[in-house]
């Protein structure tokens, strides 16, 4: 999109209003690419995915192709996606197992999980030539950096920056500690595959809005109140409460001033949290036997310390939103400045009752699924900022004034004085800067 060049990053990015063109121009997404998705950590998939040797999911960070794998010895690797003879990917297919090695379609080229060659057809040819079975030009390339936190898989394309857990920091660590202490067996399981939306908007309109506590109210009014409708029929008829997933959706039509109550929190890097306003803790017995089973591992002091973290949604900035009361994630990859690839992800608990999974598995199809009326109106909305945001004309801002000026910093961390406080897209536009500017 055209705009004035001459602008300067101060210029571009306010403390209280965003130039257009940081959603909507092609070379600053390219630019993005560079600066925010090559040099972070980014979310590649959770070591379930790849339970036996052999096994791989593709990826992306950014434009590259990846693989997640897992190898002989058990150890899990990010690989780029792309054979060193001529370029071909190794892996076409999403997911699946390779057996003993990955084998390029073109010219059978084969390699260990690792990346290492296992073996290259008529290796003879290459007497004389180059030593194809130990040089590393000959293998396929690792990513820079990959590590693991809890079972949660991240890769980094640059060799430079902060490691995973200090970039992580203790606002995006806790996503992964609440999600896994709510298990007796302290871990959690993929359940595959995934949801897969393709956004017609810019990546950064899909996080904003995951802390957006302003737009439930309006945004998902018509199906809060029909859920909460509904919520009376089927006490009127069956005498008793409507299933978990009823209040789900019910709890969108809470009040203003219920949802300008709740805190949100900035970190460094750009993660921040929304804290939580869902009742999940009802006296029902498959709560009750979580309960219990979560007192005799942790003993109850710690249960009850577990239970009542009370954070709703986690920004992992640039790439995850995650909801670790409901065990689910969001995997945002960004394809161009105007279309955004987000997975959705659920997990099981490991050793909790069935019930505690049946509840995510409710939220994961009624809220999250692309086939929710809450997810259908949200999309409207991402494709109508960026349809606004890309034009040339009609004012050239995004504002973020509410409650600017107001945030309180105490030991680094971010608090915004209300619910609906616009502190969470300020937190991340000021890291978005910091990383465009060459820092990391
Ligand atoms: S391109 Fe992979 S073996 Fe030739
Ligand atoms: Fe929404």
């Amino acid at each position: 999109m055209p705009y004035d060049q001459n602008l300067s990053m101060d210029q571009l990015v306010q403390s209280d209003r965003v130039h257009k063109a940081c959603y909507a121009d092609d070379d600053i997404f390219e630019q993005e690419l560079e600066n925010i998705f090559y040099k972070s950590w980014i979310y590649m998939g959770h070591e379930s995915q790849v339970p036996n040797p052999g096994d791989y999911w593709t990826t992306w960070i950014g434009k590259q192709r990846m693989i997640l794998s897992r190898g002989d010895d058990g150890q899990v690797h990010v690989l780029y996606n792309r054979c060193p003879h001529r370029g071909a990917l190794l892996c076409n297919a999403q997911h699946g197992n390779a057996g003993k090695a990955f084998r390029c379609p073109y010219h059978a080229w084969q390699f260990h999980m690792d990346g290492s060659v296992r073996q290259i057809p008529m290796k003879q040819g290459y007497d004389g030539t180059a030593d194809v079975l130990q040089d590393a030009e000959f293998a396929m390339k690792k990513a820079e950096r990959y590590d693991t936190y809890r079972g949660f898989v991240f890769a980094s394309l640059s060799e430079d920056g902060p490691d995973l857990l200090t970039w992580l920091g203790q606002g995006a660590k806790a996503a992964f500690d609440d999600i896994c202490n709510r298990s007796p067996e302290g871990e959690v399981e993929v359940v595959p595959n995934c949801f897969r939306i393709i956004q017609k908007s810019n990546w950064k309109i899909f996080l904003e809005n995951q802390l957006d506590a302003l737009h439930p109210s309006i945004t998902h009014h018509s199906t809060g109140d029909a859920a909460a409708e509904m919520q009376k029929v089927y006490k009127e008829r069956t005498g008793e409460d409507a299933p978990m997933g009823y209040q789900m959706l019910a709890d969108f039509t809470l009040p203003f001033e219920k949802w300008d109550s709740i805190s949100t929190y900035g970190y460094e890097y750009g993660h921040t949290v929304l804290g939580g306003y869902m009742g999940l803790r009802p006296r029902d017995p498959v709560t009750l036997d979580h309960e219990a089973g979560l007192a005799e591992a942790y003993g109850a002091e710690r249960m009850e310390e577990i239970l009542s973290t009370n954070v709703h949604h986690v920004l992992v900035y640039p790439c995850l939103s995650v909801q670790p009361p409901l065990q689910q994630l969001r995997a945002v990859r960004p394809l161009a400045a105007d279309k955004t690839m987000t997975e959705i992800w659920h997990f099981r608990l490991k050793g909790a009752p069935e019930g505690i999974y049946e509840r995510s598995l409710a939220y994961y199809y009624h809220v999250n699924s692309p086939s929710t009326m809450v997810n259908a109106d949200d999309l409207q909305n991402f494709y109508s900022c960026h349809e606004g945001l890309r034009q040339a004309g009609g004012g050239d801002w995004v504002s973020f004034h509410r409650n600017a000026g107001q945030d309180i910093t105490e030991g680094g961390v971010t608090t915004s004085v209300t619910g609906m406080s616009e502190q969470p897209m300020r937190n991340m536009f000021a890291a978005w800067k910091k990383y465009m500017s060459g820092g990391n």
